[in-house]
């Protein structure tokens, strides 16, 4: 053994004393055993994501889910379907695979403007829409097309989507709306830049609700 031992901050187990602290994913993880290294990096991973905006209800489940590599093929990923039938599931699939979680956001969208109308006019309340047209990370936008319709949210989607196309950003668009129900609501230009950056329309895993199927369960 060695001549003096420090315990692993995880599980205990003795390790020599000279062993560095470690830095995982940008935070100090302690001095941590080979063994225990990965949980501790999910659980980081986690905690990121978190901060990233994703919903609890989706990161409790992230042990069923899939670590879906993001697509080479084209900077964007449209997924369309109707309620419940698993398309924020399916952006969570996509954002677990991502290495560094803290490149991501995950922007509930009708939140989003909900959150934006609410700082007009009170200096105490930011607008969520200065720091996300600053990032260049991966972006999920859940649920574009069910906020509140008007100029103002087609503005809002032309300004993010029209400066994403133009820094080719990575960003998955969840909608229950068509291509031609885009256009007809955001106009032309939007979806334009949609067609044009992603390679087809993802389906989300189920063809009908799923939350009516677990509640017909219970
Ligand atoms: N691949 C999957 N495996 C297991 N369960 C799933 C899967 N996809 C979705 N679900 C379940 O179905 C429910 C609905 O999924 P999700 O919230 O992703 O649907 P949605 O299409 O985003 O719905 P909405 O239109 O209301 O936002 C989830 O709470 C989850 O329990
Ligand atoms: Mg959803
Ligand atoms: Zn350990």
């Amino acid at each position: 053994m060695f001549d003096r031992t420090f315990p692993c901050g995880a599980c205990g187990k003795a390790l020599p004393a000279d062993r560095p602290e470690e830095l995982i994913l940008g935070r100090n993880a302690g001095v941590i055993c080979d063994a225990c290294r990965p949980a501790r990096t999910e659980e980081f991973r986690l905690g990121l994501l978190r901060k990233a905006g994703v919903p609890e209800q989706m990161l409790s489940r992230a042990g069923e889910m899939r670590r879906l590599p993001y697509p080479t093929v084209a900077p964007w990923v449209l997924i369309q379907g109707t309620v419940g039938t698993g398309k924020t599931w399916l952006a969570v699939e996509l954002l677990l695979a991502v290495k560094d979680p803290r490149e991501v956001r995950f922007v509930d969208w009708p939140c989003f403007m909900a959150d934006r109308q609410a700082s007009i006019g009170h200096d105490d309340r930011e607008d969520p829409m200065a720091s996300l047209r600053s990032f260049r990370g991966l972006v999920v936008l859940d649920d574009l097309g069910r906020e509140r319709p008007g100029d103002w949210a087609t503005e809002t989607v032309n300004l993010i989507l029209c400066q994403r196309y133009n820094d080719a950003a990575k960003t998955v668009i969840t909608t229950n709306l068509s291509l031609p129900a885009i256009s007809e609501l955001y106009g032309d230009r939007v979806a334009s830049r949609i067609n044009g950056s992603i390679s087809g329309v993802w389906q989300p895993r189920w063809k009908k609700d799923r939350r009516k199927r677990i509640e017909a369960a219970a």
